[in-house]
């Protein structure tokens, strides 16, 4: 069980919270990569996430054409460049989703641009895909492969540079193409002046064509905004389904903050968290309702307990992704997620 776990870190995230975020989310990230480099670390990795190796594989799911070993992914943004790889492997998880990651690397914008809201459990980040480049993160996933357990699924969430364009998805695309489980193709993060047309469906379809040209391989994923209404969601979703795209990713963080406790309510970004979760189960139904299987959903916003997850699936996605509930709820979230019944 997980439950305390999760309990056992409540008293330990005002202290984690009285560091800047940026810097607490890069010294984890730290502290991850270099606890799944030895035996030692990779046991207490599964001591904190409450899931051992054997439960990681207990119950495996077949889609897209690739083996998940389990439902729990981590969202993208949280290992941008995959500095931890093995260590998500030795927390249990069954897939990550690494990037975003531009043709070229960027800075992304100025600090700070990560904000916490702890009486919403939620984040506002205007990060602006700083990365160091899909060529860099091409290298990385290569070197970590070999000593990744099975069905342990590496997806790359691909975008366009600040100053880029549109040709910029099929670029990456290219530079990871052999080393992807999967794509994500990214058209919904806020922060990237222009990126969010890219949903109007005939846009969207020639971009895929064109990604498809480069990337033959690794299924293709679309990953769309929370602010779509209900009606441009469903003409989005009708077109992906006769299109290349093997799923969606519902979905990214909104630019809606109403409702919000102040603190930094105010600060321009992309929200996450809590308050996206009923948004995210409707954009789900929506889309189920419209995409049958093997059509693929995936659930991203606002899982923050085992209890989400379900609810994530019983709406009609297949697999979950976590972010902002790990730094609210902890490592033990993910053993929590594995409970939900499927
Ligand atoms: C700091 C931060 C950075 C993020 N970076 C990316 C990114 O580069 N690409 C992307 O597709 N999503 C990114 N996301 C969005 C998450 O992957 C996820 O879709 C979103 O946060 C909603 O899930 P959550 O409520 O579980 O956090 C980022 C989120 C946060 C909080």
């Amino acid at each position: 069980m997980s439950a305390w776990r999760i309990a056992a870190y409540r008293p330990i995230r005002p202290v984690l919270f009285r560091i800047d975020p940026e810097r607490i989310h890069h010294a984890s990230l730290a502290a991850l990569r270099l606890s799944g480099g030895s035996s030692l670390g990779r046991s207490l990795c599964a001591l904190a996430s409450g899931v051992s190796s054997a439960d990681a594989a207990l119950a495996p799911l077949d889609l897209m054409g690739l083996r998940f070993r389990n439902r729990i992914g981590l969202g993208a943004g949280f290992d941008k460049d995959g500095v931890a790889i093995r260590g998500w492997a030795a927390l249990g998880f069954g897939s990550i989703e690494l990037g975003t990651v531009t043709p070229r690397p960027q800075a992304g914008n100025h600090r700070p641009r990560l904000f916490r809201l702890p009486r919403d459990e939620a984040l506002i980040n205007r990060m602006g895909f700083n990365n160091l480049g899909a060529d860099a993160l091409a290298r990385r996933i290569e070197e970590a492969r070999p000593s990744l357990p099975a069905g342990f699924v590496i997806g790359v969430n691909i975008g366009r540079n600040r100053d880029g364009d549109a040709s910029d998805y099929p670029a990456a695309a290219r530079m990871v193409a052999d080393v992807a489980d999967y794509l994500a193709i990214n058209v919904s993060s806020p922060n990237t002046r222009g990126l969010r047309d890219l949903q109007d469906p005939g846009r969207l379809l020639d971009l895929l064509g064109a990604v498809r040209d480069e990337a033959p391989r690794p299924p293709i994923l679309v990953k769309l905004a929370p602010d779509l209404d209900a009606g441009r969601l469903e003409d989005v979703i009708r077109a992906l389904v006769a299109s290349p795209a093997a799923g969606v990713i519902l979905s990214n963080t909104t630019t809606n903050h109403n409702g919000l406790s102040m603190g930094s309510a105010a600060e321009p970004g992309g929200l996450s968290g809590r308050p996206l979760l009923t948004r995210t189960l409707d954009a789900i139904g929506r889309a189920r309702f419209l995409a049958r299987p093997p059509f693929a959903i995936i659930a991203s916003g606002g899982i923050g307990s085992g209890t989400d997850a379900a609810a994530a699936m019983e709406a009609g996605a297949n697999l979950v992704q976590l972010w902002t509930g790990l730094i609210y709820q902890g490592p033990g979230l993910i053993g929590d997620g594995m409970m939900a019944p499927s």
